[in-house]
């Protein structure tokens, strides 16, 4: 893992304390945006990961709104299609929908019902996995409509919140804090 870039990857995400309240250490991702290199790195440690699991991967679904920014880049390198999950109301056309408890309230996501055929092969992604109840929804919301998921896969795991623990597939994330 060390020396294939992620080390650079990892010298640039910062912790900010007390963002975006108190008492929360944030991750932030987007200096790696900001490094061509580290972003090639990155892409390049996820593609191969990707292109080694047992079953080739159909569809990425990218959790709104930062699992856009590497979902479609990794599925073009692996030529998967790319599939959004988002927030309630943005998707046009058939949807189905679900919720999951947030610190405060509900939140409401969507998928569009012909993204994903019935048995199509699903890697769920996004930059960062908390507690992991937006990957737990958007995989329910895979399901829903017939997908089977082979990985929930991400940057960043926060292990003390244990997110993995309510996910139903194999998870796999490189930088762990
Ligand atoms: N999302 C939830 N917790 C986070 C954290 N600590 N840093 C960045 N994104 C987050």
């Amino acid at each position: 893992m060390s020396s294939d870039g992620l080390d650079r990857v990892r010298a640039l995400i910062p912790a900010i304390p007390d963002f975006p309240q108190p008492g929360i250490v944030f991750r932030d991702l987007f200096p790696v945006f900001r490094d061509p290199k580290a972003l090639e790195a990155l892409s390049a440690h996820l593609t191969t990961h990707l292109l080694n699991l047992p079953t080739d991967v159909d569809v990425i679904v990218g959790i709104d709104a930062r699992g856009f920014l590497l979902g479609p880049l990794l599925a073009a390198r692996v030529g998967a299609s790319f599939v959004p999950v988002r927030k309630r109301g943005k998707l046009p056309g058939d949807v189905v929908r679900t919720s999951y408890a947030k610190e405060y309230g509900l939140d409401e996501v969507e998928i569009q019902k012909d993204a994903i055929k019935a048995g199509q092969n699903v890697v769920v992604l996004d930059d960062l996995i908390a507690t992991g109840g937006s990957a737990k929804a958007a995989g329910e919301l895979v399901r829903m409509i017939g997908g089977n998921i082979i990985e929930y896969l991400f940057v960043i795991e926060l292990e003390a919140l244990a997110g993995r623990d309510v996910l139903d597939a194999p998870v796999y994330a490189p930088i762990v804090y």
